[in-house]
């Protein structure tokens, strides 16, 4: 069986990390969220002290952290520097601060270095998932798509993830992540000209993994 390679992209709150890691489990592919390698360094930017505002301290600090992720779509790990950092990047300080540091050239340029090597050592083939993989990290995938959902369905998403967090707040929040990551000069969140659209918000998250198998076992 030939290796495959599929791209899914698009805001947060879309169902990206569920259906990707049920779709590269369905298919015996690898899994890569890239979302967690930028909240990583973040994460890490937090814990040493540097100022995320202070785009060239980001930059001076960016090839430091040693980030090393596991791509088995049924226990996908990160670590930084050795240690698990799958609880710290997801609280809710380094939701707020990810934007400004995923903006930085010299934090995506390493990154989607690491992103690369990855995708090129999945024996099978991998499913990645993020913002800008389709436009920039592998603009050959041989198979792209872009979810996207209503801001109302993405935030009531999200905040049930949350366990019960205000699903006005949320939708802020995500409306002001969205559009800090959609604005940036660099790779910004986009949908790549090839990339199938698929809206999620009248779709099942089963719904959506059927649709997204059927469009990779097309192009195998
Ligand atoms: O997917 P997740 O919400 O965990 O991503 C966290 C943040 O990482 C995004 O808001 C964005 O700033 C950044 N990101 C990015 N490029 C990607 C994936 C994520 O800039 N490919």
């Amino acid at each position: 069986m030939e290796s495959v390679i599929v791209a899914i992209d698009g805001p947060s709150g879309t169902g990206k990390s569920s259906t990707s890691k049920a779709v590269a489990a369905k298919l015996g592919l690898s899994y890569l969220d890239t979302g967690a390698q930028y909240r990583a360094i973040t994460w890490w930017m937090i814990s040493n002290g540097i100022d995320v505002q202070d785009a060239v301290a980001v930059a001076d600090a960016a090839g430091k952290p040693v980030i090393v992720s596991g791509t088995d779509p049924a226990r996908p790990t990160i670590t930084v520097d050795g240690v698990d950092a799958a609880g710290p990047i997801r609280t809710e300080e380094v939701t707020s601060k990810v934007s400004a540091v995923s903006a930085v050239p010299e934090v995506r340029e390493r990154i989607t270095e690491l992103q690369r090597s990855i995708a090129a050592d999945a024996p099978l083939g991998i499913v990645v998932e993020g913002r800008d993989i389709g436009t920039t990290v592998l603009p050959d995938a041989d198979l792209k798509i872009f979810l996207t959902a209503s801001p109302e369905a993405r935030a009531a998403r999200r905040s049930g993830e949350l366990k019960g967090a205000d699903v006005v707040t949320t939708q802020q929040a995500l409306i002001k992540r969205d559009a800090a990551d959609s604005s940036r000069k660099t790779s910004p969140l986009a949908k790549a000209d090839d990339a199938v659209e698929v809206d999620t918000t009248e779709l099942t998250l089963e719904q959506v993994i059927e649709c997204v198998v059927t469009l990779v076992e097309e192009k195998r």
